[in-house]
């Protein structure tokens, strides 16, 4: 099931496109990184899709419904920029007033399962603003989990958090994709955060889509040899060449033998093994990631 269709979504601010043209689609049960630079048209997007603001041209699908259908509506919840918060109360204070903003049913049960889920203690009880960036950051997660949404938009949830911080933020997200089969739309400018869990991804520059992909077409786009060592490496290349028909191959320094075609590794094994060759080393050589999406997201030189 599709749970986020775009089609033709533009926004337009005064003279310029801040979203332009977007096609963007989100499959039940992903965790789609949404990748772009600072100034792409990420957090306009997700505004978008949640509705706080709207289209110029374009239209958004929530759960196959227009954004401002008010029953796909509840089903969202997001964090954008910064959550917005009350600093002179405390966490759970803040948690209350959203969910009775809400109207949810049992509100304080609600409140202590979500500081619970997102590893906030409910005895903490220090006004907001004297909370460090990974306590803010978890609340603003939590704020957008009330009301238990199957969709969560977050918007760069993991910028200015510490190595353990961003570990602890793509577990949690993993728990709430895996146990409770959340949906998660998650925005960043930088891929390395989004790398471990994402399973699809979309680049935007300058408000174009510029790739949409799956997590396993990206590994299959980003893998551009085998490489292999054997113990006799001429005699290998020979028996390869002949019986896999291969054309594009070389021979490297100290006998490394790279194929630039796809083949089959499992073949390659046999055969080798098949003609009493000892295979030393074999495996994928990836392009890196960081420069595949470097390379769409509008060069390395602009940060
Ligand atoms: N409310 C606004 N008024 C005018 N321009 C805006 C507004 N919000 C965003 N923009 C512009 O739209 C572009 C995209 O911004 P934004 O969606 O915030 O990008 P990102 O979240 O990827 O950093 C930027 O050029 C930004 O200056
Ligand atoms: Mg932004």
């Amino acid at each position: 099931m599709t749970v986020i269709q775009t089609r033709g979504l533009s926004k337009r601010y005064k003279d310029s496109w801040a979203v332009d043209h977007l096609d963007l689609s989100v499959e039940q049960g992903d965790i789609y990184g949404f990748i772009g630079r600072n100034g792409a048209g990420k957090s306009t997007t997700l505004k978008l899709l949640c509705g706080l603001a709207r289209p110029t041209q374009g239209e958004a699908l929530i759960f196959g419904k227009p954004v401002r259908d008010s029953v796909a509506r509840r089903r969202v919840g997001a964090l954008i920029e910064r959550p917005g918060l009350y600093p002179d109360l405390g966490g759970r204070e803040n948690l209350r007033l959203c969910a009775t903003l809400l109207g949810l049913d049992s509100p304080e049960r609600q409140v202590a399962e979500t500081l619970e889920t997102v590893g906030l203690s409910p005895e903490e009880k220090k006004p907001v603003k004297h909370y460090s960036m990974g306590m803010r950051q978890r609340l603003g997660v939590a704020l957008a989990l009330l009301g238990g949404p199957d969709l969560l938009l977050l918007d760069e949830p993991i910028n200015g958090l510490d190595p353990e911080g961003i570990r602890e933020m793509r577990e949690l997200f993993l728990r709430l994709n895996r146990e409770r089969g959340l949906t998660i739309l998650v925005s960043s400018h930088i891929l390395g955060e989004l790398s471990k869990i994402a399973t699809r991804y979309g680049i935007i520059q300058r408000g174009r889509m510029v790739e949409q992909i799956t997590a396993g077409e990206l590994e299959r786009k980003c893998a551009d040899y085998l490489h292999l060592k054997a113990d006799q490496p001429q005699r290998a290349a020979a028996l390869l060449e002949r019986e896999l028909h291969l054309t594009r191959w070389e021979m490297r320094p100290e006998g490394e033998i790279r194929i630039y075609e796809t083949v089959d590794a499992r073949a390659v094994g046999q055969l080798l093994a098949q003609a009493g060759i000892v295979i030393e080393e074999m495996g994928l050589h990836r392009q890196d990631l960081e420069g595949y999406f470097l390379e769409r997201m509008g060069g390395a030189d602009h940060v």
